[in-house]
């Protein structure tokens, strides 16, 4: 009984997602795709912010190395009180497992930082 419902589930999803389809076409200019005489669209980015623990001249170096991929959020939001081998671990997986390019002694200087500044 289940899977009959599935399949019933999965006609609807096709007929449906033929509609979509069929309403991206503008009937009046034959088959042309009406997306492909679209306007390009410009947008503003909201405004990175720097949290304030790390908005001294002291944290420059973690904002320089540690924003290219994502927010400061992600080191701000970390419990408290892991202890400097977290930080040594975190920073060392950023450079070994996603690439960060932070120089080796940079990377020592900012799990230093982060360790004292966050525990
Ligand atoms: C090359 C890209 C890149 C750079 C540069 C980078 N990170 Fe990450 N970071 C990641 C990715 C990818 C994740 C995992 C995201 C996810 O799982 O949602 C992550 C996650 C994190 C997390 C969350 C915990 C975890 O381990 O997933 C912390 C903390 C963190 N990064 C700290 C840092 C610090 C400190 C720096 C600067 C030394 C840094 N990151 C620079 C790519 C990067």
């Amino acid at each position: 009984m289940k899977a009959k419902g599935v399949i019933i589930g999965i006609g609807l999803l096709a007929v449906a997602a033929g509609g979509a389809t069929w309403a991206l076409i503008d009937r009046d200019a034959g088959p042309e795709i009406v997306a492909a005489r679209m306007e390009p669209v410009s947008f503003q980015l909201p405004e990175e912010a720097i949290p304030a623990e790390l908005s001294d001249a002291g944290a420059e170096i973690v904002v320089n190395n540690c924003t290219a991929c994502h927010s400061l959020e992600y080191v701000t939001t970390q419990p408290r009180g892991m202890g400097e081998k977290f930080w040594h671990d975190e920073v060392t997986k950023m450079v070994k497992v996603y690439g960060a390019p932070v120089a080796p002694g940079d990377a020592e200087a900012i799990a230093k930082l982060l360790a004292e500044r966050f525990g």
